[in-house]
């Protein structure tokens, strides 16, 4: 195992001119930490070993860690003694989500998960590593960075509430905007997707109980068959995409869960749907919310039944501004990256719960980026990997990005 010694230096104003030497040598020390993350996986709030182990790096490299009330995950910062060019001293942050998934890992490494049955299957190893990696950059780079860098090391991105629970600390009280990142296996390594505007969806759940009146199943005009009323709901409620939402506009509903009855002769007294509304724009998700509701409980009166509608609002959609993703490409295609539109995804991220009103307090300004780790197996599958020679162009960018911006 190689330490990490200070020793490596960055020339004037460009640490993608690093000597070369000591950038092989932050290379091997991010590829040996990354191997560490990989094989220690932990799940949402369970991440305490990470948690010590990016303590105890960054501790090392004699980077501040700031008080925090959580158990799991943590906030380091890097403070600049730089101004920009005009006067300001900014805090900006950086989210690196720390979390790992309940999957079997499948993947042929010599790495792989030693916690059977938790594997790092959405690239949040490579966030940390490459996390680390631009906290060790900038701190040497202290001189001529013009404010303050927050790194934060977020728990329980994979439940979409580990955002919100550092909302609830006072961590993000100065930051002015905040950026994120995310492991991309469409695009190779050394490409940067990077888009303006939405990226990721808005993430809604609902649940429906259809209920009905169970009897024999000879004799349905007993009782009131909660099963049809629940097809009906289904039909009902995939037409709202087509018929009610703006055809230009990004949207799904996926009904994921039915259930209902217990054996073949027996009408059962109620069914169970459950499923998730995806949406890009704000008045979408509430014309969402309104249709599921009227669509059910009108059907349910059709057929005399009822229906309770239990709808759980989780992660925003997020917004990329556009200031931020203009100086992301620029920066990206500086350090000799191709960048291509970010494809927008109908998936969630709680990143955006950063940049809300709502959940912030105030809204500000951020930007999510997707690193390409070599095209290969999706995110959450069993056989997932990352290309680790992605480690250090993206530990680079981010921190390319970040004094940038700062600058801004
Ligand atoms: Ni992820």
């Amino acid at each position: 195992m190689i330490g990490w010694t200070k020793g490596f230096t960055a020339e004037e104003g460009r640490v993608n001119k690093m000597a070369l030497e000591d950038k092989r040598q932050l290379e091997q020390y991010l590829i040996e930490q990354f191997e560490w993350f990989h094989r220690h996986p932990e799940l949402s709030y369970e991440e305490v070993e990470t948690t010590a182990k990016i303590r105890e790096l960054l501790t090392e490299a004699g980077i501040e860690i700031l008080p925090y009330p959580l158990a799991t995950g943590l906030v380091a910062v890097v403070r600049g003694t730089g101004k920009a060019p005009d006067g300001s001293r900014k805090t900006l942050a950086l989210r690196c989500d720390i979390d790992a998934l309940p999957i079997v890992e499948e993947a042929e490494i010599p790495y792989d998960s030693e916690s059977r049955g938790k594997m790092h299957a959405c690239g949040h190893d490579l966030h940390i590593t490459a996390g680390i990696g631009a906290a060790l950059l900038l701190k040497e780079r202290s001189e001529e960075l013009c404010g303050t860098i927050k790194f934060i090391f977020q728990p329980g991105e994979e439940d979409a509430r580990g955002a919100m629970k550092i909302l609830e600390t006072d961590v993000m009280d100065d930051v002015e905007r905040i950026w994120g990142f995310h492991a991309d296996p469409t695009n190779e390594v050394g490409v940067i997707g990077i888009r303006e505007g939405y990226v990721t969806a808005a993430v809604d759940r609902f649940g429906i109980r259809v209920k009905g009146i169970g009897c024999h199943g000879a004799h349905p005009d007993d009782g009131i068959d909660p099963i049809p009323v629940a097809a009906a709901i289904i039909q009902g409620l995939h037409t709202i995409v087509g018929r009610n939402v703006n055809a230009f506009h990004p949207a799904l509903l996926s009904v994921t869960k039915v259930q209902a009855g217990t054996t073949w002769n027996v009408i059962p007294g109620e069914a169970e749907l459950e499923g998730t509304v995806r949406t890009m724009d704000r008045e979408d998700r509430v014309l969402y919310e309104r249709r599921v509701r009227e669509t059910v409980e009108g059907i349910a009166a059709a057929y005399g039944a009822k229906a309770e509608i239990v709808w759980i609002d989780s992660a925003p959609a997020t917004y990329n501004d556009g200031k931020m993703a203009q100086l992301c490409e620029k920066v990206a295609q500086s350090q000799g990256m191709r960048t291509v539109p970010e494809e927008m995804s109908l998936g969630g991220d709680d990143f955006s719960y950063y940049m809300e009103e709502e959940t912030m307090g105030r809204q500000i300004p951020g930007c999510y980026l997707k690193v390409g780790t070599g095209v290969g197996h999706p995110i959450h599958h069993p056989a997932f990997c990352v290309q680790k020679r992605v480690i250090l162009p993206a530990a680079e960018l981010l921190a390319k990005v970040l004094e940038e911006d700062l600058k801004q």
